[in-house]
């Protein structure tokens, strides 16, 4: 009997329109992995991610070869919620410049000054700096924390979101006044209060003289980077500017674990060695018992009930539990502390989380940017940040619009 949250093969190749061979394919290659049904050893597949590679097939993927655009002048980008600097290295690979980084988090500062000592690293609560000295400034970018915000009346002004980090982002992006605004933020942040806070920021943003671009959340995976995390972009254009945004073109290869850990297209040697948290012993033990991108329900039946506890009875996939990563499919979604329940990421082949330099390998990180802290301030750094990847490719497409810009500026003038 196949298990209500999975769909046979027959099923998975009538709903993509693709036959049973290509799938078979697509799991080799780790494109669609399929997991065994523990009776008859039959290949099924999560739904959650037949619906997630359906969704790709809506995007249209093309096999562009690159999204590289030469900056014509030179840019000059206002980082806030700066972390770690995985949105920054991006940004700064695609040649823009860091003029200056506002973050709160004194070790996540100290990582910004280690590996940039030349950066302009304004460390305290965002709320503290004015920004209206700053007016050579060519993008304001920021990965504010989600809040909710509090209705007064129908539509939501900038005073209404007075006390969230929206609004300190909002606050900047008026003070500096750039051509172009960019956040980023969790795919959550479309559904948050039923798709209003969205809205509200929507609404804010054009108050302040910003057309917002059709919002998108972009997949890591197809912007080179070997995990599945998703951003929610958002790109505010000023109101006087009348060329449109166009998001990076998404590529069709999707990098694997290997790719990250292993020499190869995406790295030129092996992951260096390095620190990493360990499983508490009860947890390896269980953890042994899971095979490649195997999960709790590869484990006996005793078991999956003993480790799940009371979610064994709640339904639903979470397919993130008790994972054990396979080297050829992306790495799931890095979270901000490795070992912790219900998210284990575990190493293909032992029986550990991934350590430190893995991590940021993961994310796409350089392996010669250093992270400051204790061993939990540096996974939580690269479990905040923007893959670097991602962010050059959001970084050219800035380019391009910037280049753009100042060409139309300058030919009317
Ligand atoms: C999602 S992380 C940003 C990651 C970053 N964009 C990157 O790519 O590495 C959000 C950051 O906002 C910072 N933050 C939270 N509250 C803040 C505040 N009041 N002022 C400045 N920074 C703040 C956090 O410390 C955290 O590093």
């Amino acid at each position: 009997m196949v298990i209500k949250e999975h769909l046979t093969l027959a099923e998975t190749a009538e709903l993509l329109g693709k036959n049973k061979e290509t799938l078979r394919r697509w799991d080799r290659e780790g494109k669609l992995s399929a997991v065994r049904e523990p009776i008859s050893n039959y290949r099924v597949y999560r739904k959650s991610d037949v619906l997630e590679l359906f969704a790709d097939f809506e995007l249209n993927i093309n096999d562009i070869e690159s999204n590289f655009v030469a900056p014509e002048n030179e840019y000059k980008v206002l980082e806030l919620f700066a972390g770690a600097g995985g949105l920054a290295i991006g940004m700064e690979q695609a040649g823009i410049k860091c003029a200056a980084l506002n973050e709160i988090d004194k070790f996540a500062c100290a990582t910004l000054r280690k590996n940039r000592p030349h950066w302009n690293v304004l460390e305290g609560d965002i709320k503290n700096f004015n920004f209206s000295g700053y007016n050579d400034i060519d993008i304001v970018t920021g990965g504010f924390p989600c809040q909710a915000f509090s209705y007064a009346g129908k539509k939501l002004g900038l005073a209404d979101a007075r006390g969230t980090l929206f609004y300190e982002f909002a606050r900047v992006v008026k003070e500096v006044n750039p051509p172009i605004c960019i956040g980023e933020n969790v795919r959550g942040l479309l559904s948050h209060d039923n798709g209003k806070t969205l809205q509200g920021m929507i609404s804010i943003l054009n108050e302040i003289g910003y057309d917002v671009v059709p919002v998108e959340v972009l997949k890591a995976i197809n912007f080179k980077v070997p995990q599945k995390r998703e951003r929610l972009i958002l790109v505010g254009i000023r109101k006087d500017i009348d060329i449109k945004y166009y998001y990076p073109k998404p590529f069709k290869k999707v990098y694997h674990l290997k790719d990250a850990l292993k020499k190869g297209e995406l790295f030129d040697c092996d992951v260096p060695k390095s620190n990493g948290a360990k499983y508490p012993s009860s947890k390896k033990a269980v953890l042994d018992l899971v095979p490649q991108k195997g999960y709790w329900r590869d484990l006996p039946l005793d078991i999956q009930k003993e480790f799940m506890g009371g979610s064994f009875y709640l339904g639903g996939g979470k397919t993130g539990i008790a994972r054990r990563i396979g080297w050829d499919e992306p790495c799931l979604t890095l979270t901000c502390s490795p070992a912790q329940k219900q998210t284990e990421r575990c190493h293909p082949d032992e029986t550990r989380p991934f350590t430190v330099r893995e991590y940021a390998r993961i994310q796409t990180f350089p392996d010669d940017w250093e992270f400051a802290g204790s061993l939990a301030q540096q996974y939580k750094q690269i479990g905040n940040a923007v893959p670097v990847n991602l962010g050059r490719e959001i970084g050219y497409s800035i380019v391009k619009f910037l280049n753009q810009y100042y060409s139309l500026l300058k030919s009317n003038n």
